[in-house]
């Protein structure tokens, strides 16, 4: 069956972590329950699942700071991929961050990550090497 892609909500918050289990893509500490939940408060839409009559097998959180778009959770089920889940995800993710006015958006991916590296260069994301990545941790 066909999974159909919607907006994600507190209701499916539960999911997620067992999702990015699954998908062997997480979660990291700051990326708890509590965290999805501020999310969608500041961003009810920010947040893209995909449903198979109520299971949810992919998720992708395209986030819009007014500046640029960035794509964050891209997971699909091992059971669903390579069926072009990913790409409808990021497809639609695009489209809703074109809509608010990004004209630049990001992914962040693992260099180690062939599968999320290779999908991304297949999806038009040039990868820049020329950009290091600096990340401070707020307690
Ligand atoms: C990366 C991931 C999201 C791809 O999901 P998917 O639904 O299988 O991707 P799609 O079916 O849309 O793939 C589109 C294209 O991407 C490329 N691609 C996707 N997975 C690939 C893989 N494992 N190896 C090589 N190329 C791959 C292919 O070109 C593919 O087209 P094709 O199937 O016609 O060859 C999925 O493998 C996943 O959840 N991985 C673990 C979590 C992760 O790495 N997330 C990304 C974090 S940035």
């Amino acid at each position: 069956m066909t999974p159909i892609l919607r907006a994600g909500t507190v209701a499916d918050i539960d999911a997620l972590p067992a999702l990015w289990r699954r998908a062997e893509a997480g979660p990291s500490t700051t990326e708890t329950a509590d965290d999805v939940r501020w999310l969608l408060e500041r961003d009810p839409e920010a947040l893209l699942v995909a449903d198979v009559e109520g299971e949810i097998v992919g998720s992708l959180i395209a986030g819009w700071d007014g500046w640029r778009g960035t794509f964050y959770r891209l997971a699909v089920d091992p059971a669903h991929r390579r069926r072009g889940l990913a790409t409808r995800m990021v497809e639609a993710g695009e489209e809703r961050l074109r809509s608010l006015g990004a004209k630049r958006l990001n992914a962040i991916v693992e260099s180690e990550e062939a599968d999320a590296m290779a999908f991304w260069a297949s999806a038009g994301y040039k990868l820049q090497t020329a950009r290091s990545r600096f990340v401070k941790n707020l307690s």
